[in-house]
């Protein structure tokens, strides 16, 4: 099976040709660098470059594939959650080209997706897949936080989400307070590099619950207070670097120690990780060091498969027309809301 799988539910347009389990080519158009003078995501800003860029994005995943719209068997497209009018860009787009080349089609869930990005890569990613199920999926981004149980192939449970702020959206806060540069997370992941994470000791909120929920609007509050005692920190470029370090260490701290004891106490052997922040590359180091002590195999998304991808959309997306899970009608609307269940 060949199809084109696209993703417009946020601020990157992108996509993707997947046949027979593997990802043909994967282009992301970034709007980052737009939105980063309004210090967050303007909507109608990414509509308009949704709209421009698609037609664009689409034609080079397609010759870049080797592949003519007329072999391909299906259409996907991410159907929600996301910003209402992006969402409708791309899988508004994808019904019409479903439509008038008789392709099959299907709308896909983006953190579902997001579930697949790990297998997103590798040769060949789907046989990958069926050799690390059951696993828990670490999703981290800058509009989500969740932990879910992969029991089997399209299989799943939610096991835990963020109760407010997005650890993505935390860091993001975080440099703003400190004054970088949108978004915040690469910036600090960078300055961070050479500062002390135990310098400052900031709260690990919700660590200890028993639960599988997380808080990181407290951690962003307390940076907030620590910055208005001292404003002086932020004069010395060592204090700056140690602050980044010592903020990062808190936010890794919870997303690695409650990923690692919900697998352990739901005896998978895998963790998965993918969503912006898994290009962290404390997240990435601390989580394979905590899964090495624990016995379970990690497989993190590539970097460039952790934001958001058509890739994983296709790759879901050839799965579940394998299994037989029914296409989506082509008057199906979007689903900006859609919860993972
Ligand atoms: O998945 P993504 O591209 O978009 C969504 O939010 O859906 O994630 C973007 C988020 C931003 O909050 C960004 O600051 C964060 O991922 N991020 C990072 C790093 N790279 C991206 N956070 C920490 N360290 C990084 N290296
Ligand atoms: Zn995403």
């Amino acid at each position: 099976m060949t199809l084109l799988a696209i993703e417009t539910s946020c601020d990157e347009t992108s996509a993707a040709v997947v046949g027979n389990g593997r990802v043909l080519s994967n282009v992301v158009s970034s709007q980052v660098r737009l939105h980063a003078e309004y210090g967050g995501v303007v909507p109608e800003l990414a509509t308009r470059e949704h709209l421009r860029n698609l037609a664009p994005v689409a034609q080079t995943a397609l010759r870049e594939a080797g592949i003519e719209f007329q072999q391909l068997d299906a259409v996907a497209a991410t159907r929600g959650p996301g910003l209402p009018s992006a969402l409708m860009v791309g899988f508004k787009a994808a019904q019409g080209m479903a439509y008038a080349g008789r392709k099959k089609f299907i709308g896909i869930h983006h953190h579902e997706a997001h579930l697949y990005s790990p297998w997103a890569s590798g040769n060949p990613p789907a046989a990958d897949f069926a050799a690390f199920q059951p696993n828990v999926s670490l999703i981290v981004s800058g509009g989500h936080t969740m932990l879910v149980h992969v029991e089997a192939e399209l299989k799943h449970r939610l096991l835990g989400s963020t109760v407010d702020d997005a650890a993505g959206e935390c860091f993001d806060k975080v440099g703003k307070l400190i004054g970088l540069a949108y978004p915040g997370g690469p910036e600090i992941d960078r300055i961070a590099e050479n500062g002390n994470p135990a310098a400052f000791d900031f709260p690990r909120p919700m660590l200890n619950e028993p639960h599988d929920d997380f808080s990181f609007s407290g951690l962003k509050t307390s940076v907030r207070y620590f910055l208005r005692d001292h404003p002086e920190v932020l004069d010395d470029g060592q204090r700056v670097r140690d602050l980044c370090s010592s903020v990062q260490a808190a936010i890794v701290d919870v997303l690695v120690t409650k990923t690692v004891r919900a697998a352990t106490r739901l005896r998978v052997k895998c963790v998965t990780a993918s969503g912006g922040v898994t290009c962290n590359r404390a997240l990435r180091k601390e989580l394979a060091a905590a899964c090495q002590k624990a016995g379970l195999t990690l497989r993190l998304a590539e970097k460039n498969l952790c934001t958001d991808n058509a890739a994983m959309i296709g790759i879901l997306a050839e799965r579940k027309l394998l299994h037989g899970v029914e296409e989506t009608s082509l008057d199906a609307e979007i689903d900006p809301g859609w919860s993972l269940a």
